[in-house]
């Protein structure tokens, strides 16, 4: 990760090196955060944040979940990650807004800390490396569960969550793979450990639902529409583990990965290795930025200068 000059935190841009925390944070020790991801891309006409406003929403709604009352309003941080990128002077990359709990008490549930406010935007490239746009990425099914419903809940973008997504994803790397795929407790496609999945087969687009122990990705939506405009239905339906070995195509959607193809699947080919649905979605969705794609939904905010 590439350092950027700013940080705009708790209702001021302060430098970089001044964002520090208390080591008696209640966030450090209890995982009590929750935050974003999100890009900001070039675009002809300056540098646009990808779908903002609905990313600042779902920040608000994990925010709810755990009691974290945000000082702040939606307009407020939004208008703050475009302030974020433009004193960065960052033409793309990645908006990290964190919401958590500060120092004050040990006590689990203890309500009466300070509440912080942090976005961060910085350079940032590929996810899962230089080649995994254009030539796929190969995956395993990892040995690790995802979050089981009505335990923590998976569809909030909380910091505890993602220690899940540690274990599954250094699961895959000790395994010589980019990225696991983890199976809910019922032994059914959930989604990967940082992004979400969809296969194809028969020229039919499945992806597992809500209920399948997901993060419901602004990606996966931004997918969902993207076909539709398209012609393309997708379902949105449980699937078991074997769905993965017998796919036509299978890609990953996230803020992160964007739309990448998956190569191989524990050993097995994705098909004969050519993946015409997933490049047209990958046409449809960086085409968003060169203005390929017209923004129809409203999903660019220009940062201004
Ligand atoms: C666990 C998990 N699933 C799915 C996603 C994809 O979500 P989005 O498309 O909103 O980035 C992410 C990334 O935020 C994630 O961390």
């Amino acid at each position: 990760m590439k350092k950027a000059d700013y940080i705009w935190m708790d209702g001021e841009m302060r430098r970089w090196e001044d964002c520090t925390v208390h080591v008696m944070s209640h966030a450090l020790h209890y995982g009590s955060s929750v935050f974003e991801g999100i890009r900001v891309y070039e675009t002809p006409d300056g540098p646009a944040i990808f779908r903002l406003e609905d990313h600042i929403k779902r920040l608000f709604r994990s925010a709810r979940m755990y009691r974290l009352e945000i000082p702040y309003d939606a307009e407020t941080l939004c208008e703050a990650c475009c302030a974020a990128v433009r004193d960065n002077k960052l033409t793309a990359g990645y908006i990290r807004p964190l919401v958590f709990r500060g120092a004050g008490s040990v006590g689990v549930t203890a309500r009466d800390m300070p509440i912080h406010t942090m976005i961060a935007a910085f350079p940032w490239g590929t996810y899962l490396g230089e080649d995994a746009l254009t030539k796929g990425v190969d995956v395993a099914v990892s040995s690790w569960n995802r979050l089981a419903p009505n335990t923590i809940p998976p569809g909030m973008k909380a910091g505890g969550n993602y220690l899940s997504s540690i274990l599954i994803g250094y699961e895959a790397k000790d395994r010589g793979v980019a990225e696991g795929i983890g199976l809910g407790t019922d032994g059914l496609l959930s989604e990967g450990s940082g992004e979400n999945l969809f296969l194809i087969e028969d020229d039919v687009i499945r992806t597992p639902p809500g209920a399948a122990s997901i993060l419901k990705g602004i990606t996966r939506d931004t997918v969902i529409k993207l076909l539709a405009d398209m012609g393309h239905n997708v379902i949105e339906q449980t699937m078991p583990r074997e769905a993965l070995y017998t796919a036509d195509e299978i890609f990953f959607t996230g803020t992160a990965v964007e739309v990448t193809p998956v190569k191989m699947v524990d050993g097995f080919d994705v098909g004969t290795g050519d993946y015409p649905l997933t490049r047209k979605v990958q046409d449809g969705f960086f085409g968003l930025f060169s203005g390929q794609t017209k923004d129809t939904h409203g999903w660019l905010r220009h940062v201004g200068s």
